[in-house]
């Protein structure tokens, strides 16, 4: 017999039938004049990680609110992530009544917002970006994924069909907008994080958000300790890397001493890691590759990874 409780799956189950964590955002977008509107957010995510020619973000919303309208008119938008004190969360939840309009909301808002360093260096027109925000990633909406780009702003009380199945106008009130990472920008103290590497005490103070519930609140709670969960470390046998590494090229061999290096690697991704040994020892003309090859290889990994 299941030990669970079956529930009704109905409109936003992800908030009426879940408990279901989620990142906090106020997304700011251009208006008509040239002026910057802010709408918080929580269904965002990251949509292409890896693998494709751009990084990307999904967005679900509202079709006729002002977020979408403005992403609908020129594709720009930045997202900023605001972090945990309460007295933030509530300058957000105060720019989330749907139908305000930006000058109704902005003139009440504290957020201050300063220019988008893209628009800094480029002169092209960007929304600004939120000055107390702990990052922020800039975007442009690829308006030709699932061929969304004729879909055009103006309709606040409704799209008539047909609708697209992921990118732009998705149902008679709802938008899913893939949104290409322009810029990521972050504080220093967390970017230096990041690039040193990171301790517990270094992870920001980003809220975690339960959504709109009880049609009276919205629920959320302040970052808590982090914990550090270490992957087990499992080791393949020198010999399976050996019969890995000799079938992927018929001239370049490998030293034992260099296949030691990657015993760590999982063998998921065994042949990847060894193409990647064969592709450099090819353009620099190695037939047989040590571990002080290796140790060069795995430098320019870093370096282009830090890059
Ligand atoms: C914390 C928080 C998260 C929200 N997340 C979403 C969301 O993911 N999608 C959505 O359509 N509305 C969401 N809303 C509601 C929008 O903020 C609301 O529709 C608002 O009117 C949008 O502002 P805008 O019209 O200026 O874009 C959220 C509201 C809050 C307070």
């Amino acid at each position: 017999m299941s030990s669970f409780e079956n529930l009704r799956v109905v409109d936003n189950f992800y908030q009426t039938s879940l408990f279901f964590p989620m990142p906090t955002v106020v997304i700011s977008t251009l208006c008509e004049d040239g002026s910057t509107s802010l709408g918080p957010y929580s269904l965002i995510q990251p949509y292409y990680v890896a693998g494709k020619d751009f990084y990307a973000m999904l967005l679900s919303c509202r079709n006729n609110s002002n977020t979408a309208q403005h992403i609908l008119t020129d594709g720009k938008c930045a997202i900023n992530f605001i972090d945990d004190d309460p007295k933030t969360f509530k300058e957000a939840v105060k720019l989330s009544w749907p139908g305000d309009t930006p000058a109704e909301k902005m003139k009440n808002c504290n957020f201050r917002l300063e220019k988008s360093q893209i628009e800094e260096e480029t002169g092209e027109k960007r929304p600004m970006v939120m000055t107390d925000a702990i990052q922020v990633i800039e975007c442009s909406w690829v308006r030709e994924l699932d061929h969304a780009e004729n879909d055009q702003p103006g309709q606040l009380n409704g799209y008539k069909p047909p609708y697209h199945d992921f990118n732009g106008i998705t149902s008679e009130f709802g938008a899913h907008f893939i949104l290409k990472v322009d810029r990521i920008l972050m504080k220093k103290k967390y970017s230096d994080a990041i690039i040193n590497g990171v301790r517990s005490q270094d992870f920001p103070p980003l809220p975690v958000d339960y959504g709109y519930r009880d049609s009276k609140n919205f629920w959320f709670h302040r970052k808590r300790r982090m914990r550090a969960e270490l992957l087990p470390m499992r080791k393949t046998e020198l010999s399976s890397v050996r019969y890995a590494a000799d079938r992927i090229d018929d001239k370049i061999r490998f030293t034992d001493d260099a296949l030691e290096k990657l015993l760590n690697v999982p063998r998921i991704f065994l042949p990847t890691a060894l193409k990647g040994c064969v592709d450099w020892a090819r353009e620099n003309g190695v037939e047989l590759i040590t571990a002080e090859h290796m140790a060069i290889i795995n430098d320019k990994r870093s370096k282009e990874k830090n890059k």
